[in-house]
């Protein structure tokens, strides 16, 4: 009888060539098998859409990262401490705490509130890049943009937006790989300090009162009515602002990549804009932002048909479940049409999403941004470089040409110039 291969690392997902290529990687994995036990990593690896969906809200398994704190390495150790109180660590019932008390700020109503924020922001980077014809998607409006409706919604000034930006790489990259120096560790657990003194001096101050309609006045009510315990709220502060843009950044890259490289699909969305919504949604399923989600074992219990150990690690590879093709078909085929299947690019269960409503808000305003606002959009002849992370997806840059406004000299006035082939996406010469 054949006996299939055992499937190789997922560590090898970190070479420059398989980032790449990283969906063929993740196929010949989930086809050796839906789950297998990673030696190099330690770890279990889900691969099938079945078993990463369900394993993700199965009350069998923890978030919890760091069980035992005093393990973990010294230069780490400061981080671990306040990731292990944010509610994306936590079960039950801390977890449903803390998530009942943020979530207030992230009802779809409240982020509805946002869309004139974002669409003037979006504004104002395309009308600051378009005389010029060219921009990095990623440096300039990819990263600004999520860290400015972020901080808004912190009620995080002006002035102080690029140093807090400049303290969540470090945090991101800890979190994004489990093979990182002490160096790294110990930069990541200054820049965790760092961001909890700030958070600490925002939400304490009595100069001037907090914005209304900001997450600062809605904890500032709340810290004054209740004894809540006042680290725990900046630890989940800090978790917002991470992960309120470094996902957000991947995603707006990622699908301008894919729509760059799928003309047609831009076309169509051109025509048909009512398929925003779901083209967010494909887009986060064809290339994900967040790649892994993990979570540990309580107790021995059999998952997929393998026995896991009491406190062994499993990770689920949302990136591989949203290729599976038993769950999409024709699963590398970006079709905003796609019929049924639910992505896990937002996760599942309890711990699903918190900022999925205004994730999804800033991705719509950005793709009508790119389809209607930079005429003849394409990529620049660059070889595209990957961030080297297991957990998160997304590019280093993202250089594009676009035609510039043209001077209307009768009027004066700036305008769009025409086109034969109106405002197309595509290739300007690239083979990528
Ligand atoms: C496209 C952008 C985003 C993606 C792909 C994404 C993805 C995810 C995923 C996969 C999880 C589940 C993790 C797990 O179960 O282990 C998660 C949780 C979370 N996300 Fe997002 N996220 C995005 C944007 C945001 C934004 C904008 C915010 C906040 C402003 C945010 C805040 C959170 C929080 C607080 C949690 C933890 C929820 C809990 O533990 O109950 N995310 N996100």
């Amino acid at each position: 009888m054949h006996t299939p291969a055992p499937p190789a690392s997922l560590l090898l997902a970190l070479r420059p060539r398989t980032q790449e290529r990283l969906y063929d990687f993740y196929d010949e994995l989930r086809s050796a098998a839906d789950l297998f036990w990673d030696r190099r990593l330690d770890a279990w690896v889900a691969t099938g859409h079945a078993v990463v969906s369900s394993a993700a809200g199965d009350p069998r398994l923890s978030s919890v990262r760091y069980p035992d704190i005093e393990a973990v390495s010294e230069e780490l150790r400061p981080l671990a401490r306040v990731l292990s109180r944010q509610m994306l660590y936590s079960d039950a019932p801390d977890h449903s705490r803390l998530r009942a008390l943020l979530s207030k700020a992230f009802t779809p109503r409240a982020v509805a509130v946002l869309r004139e924020k974002i669409s003037g922001a979006v504004e104002q980077i395309i009308t600051h890049a378009a005389p010029t014809g060219r921009m990095d998607i990623v440096a300039d409006l990819a990263r600004p943009l999520p860290l400015t409706i972020i901080c808004d919604l912190l009620g995080v000034p002006e002035q102080d937006r690029d140093t807090l930006s400049s303290w969540s790489g470090p945090i991101a990259a800890a979190i994004g790989s489990s093979r990182l120096d002490a160096d790294d560790n110990r930069a990541a657990s200054q820049s965790m300090t760092h961001t909890l003194a700030y958070l600490r001096a925002l939400l304490t101050r009595q100069d001037t009162p907090p914005p209304p309609h900001t997450l600062r006045a809605l904890l500032t009510a709340h810290t004054e009515n209740t004894d809540q315990d006042f680290d725990e709220l900046l630890a989940n502060c800090a978790l917002l602002l991470i992960a309120g843009h470094e996902t957000t950044t991947h995603f707006i890259g990622n699908a301008a990549l894919a729509l760059l490289r799928h003309p047609d699909a831009a076309d169509q969305l051109r025509s048909r804009p009512e398929l925003i919504p779901a083209a967010v949604e494909e887009l986060l399923r064809y290339d994900s932002p967040v790649q892994l989600m993990l979570r540990r074992a309580r107790h021995e219990l059999e998952l997929a048909g393998r026995t896991v150990a009491a406190g062994q690690v499993v990770l689920l590879l949302c990136g591989a479940a949203n290729r599976d093709p038993a769950a999409f078909p024709d699963p590398d085929v970006l079709d905003f049409q796609r019929p049924g299947g639910r992505h896990v690019a937002f996760g599942y269960g309890p711990h699903f999403c918190l900022g999925a409503a205004l994730a999804r808000l800033e991705g719509a305003i950005v793709l009508e941004a790119l389809l209607t606002r930079l005429p003849a959009l394409r990529l620049e002849e660059a070889p595209l470089q990957w961030q080297r992370s297991l957990n998160f997806r997304g590019l280093t840059r993202l250089d594009v040409a676009f035609t510039p406004p043209s001077v209307n000299h009768d009027s004066g006035t700036l305008t769009m110039a025409t086109h034969r082939r109106p405002a197309g996406l595509g290739h300007a010469s690239s083979s990528t």
